[in-house]
């Protein structure tokens, strides 16, 4: 069986220009994850840090910060610590972790501000792990999290795929065989819930306050404190 950490090991090479192909206003989406972000936060957490593009933003919005960064695969870390390298972001600042989410330990009341770009819709059952996360936040911590949603009515869903499909061929240049790959990717390991859905997840783990920030399509930037 393929894990997690073996799809993103062989796609390392290739994920920030492929995202950029195949994932509509990925630019947009980190910068209003930016937009939301609290006046000040001293510890950290990136979920999902992959190649390092939301970690690097945080390193240098908070540049006294200390940032945990997580991912499964080393070969996605090993990116995102050249990608620091060159940025004028000392190494010190972010200590990488290469861990899955499901076996984190998470220290409790330790962090300000947990972030986390397109990755969290991997976690199958993700009230439990929401929890973790608002109990891992000093009181006013803030969870700001983008992530890739399913439309709520069938219609929707279908508008909004539709949509991503022309984005993909149009505008990305994706053949139908990087298509395709796309979709068995997300049969294997993709667990979308709808927006609705979403903030209820958010509120039952314990998050007093939640929005939605931003959507475009299928994808959206949500703020959870509390
Ligand atoms: C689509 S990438 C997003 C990367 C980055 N945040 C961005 O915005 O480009 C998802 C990342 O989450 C990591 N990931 C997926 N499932 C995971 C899990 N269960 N535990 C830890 N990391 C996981 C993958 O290795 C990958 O680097």
């Amino acid at each position: 069986m393929t894990t997690v950490s073996d799809y993103f090991r062989d796609y390392a090479p290739k994920y920030d220009s492929f995202t950029l192909r195949a994932m509509p206003h990925y630019q947009e989406m980190l910068g209003e994850i930016v937009r939301c972000l609290p006046d000040r936060a001293n510890d950290i957490l990136d979920l999902g840090c992959g190649t390092g593009s939301l970690t690097a933003l945080l390193a240098r919005h908070y540049q006294n910060s200390a940032i945990t960064a997580i991912d499964a695969s080393a070969e996605m870390i090993e990116l995102a610590r050249d990608r620091l390298g060159s940025s004028a972001v000392s190494h010190d600042q972010v200590k990488f972790v290469e861990s899955l989410f499901e076996n984190l330990e998470l220290p409790a009341r330790a962090y300000d501000l947990i972030a986390s770009n397109m990755s969290l819709h991997h976690i199958v059952d993700k009230a439990p792990f929401y929890r973790r996360l608002q109990e891992g936040l000093r009181p006013g911590g803030m969870l700001v999290l983008g992530d890739e949603l399913a439309g709520a009515l069938p219609r929707i869903q279908q508008l909004n795929w539709d949509g991503w499909l022309r984005f993909a061929r149009d505008s990305g240049g994706l053949s139908d065989i990087e298509i395709e790959e796309i979709v068995r990717h997300e049969r294997e390991f993709d667990h979308y819930e709808t927006l609705p859905r979403q903030l209820e997840l958010l509120r039952v783990s314990g998050f007093g306050s939640v929005d939605c920030v931003w959507r475009y399509l299928n994808y959206a930037v949500f703020v959870a404190q509390g």
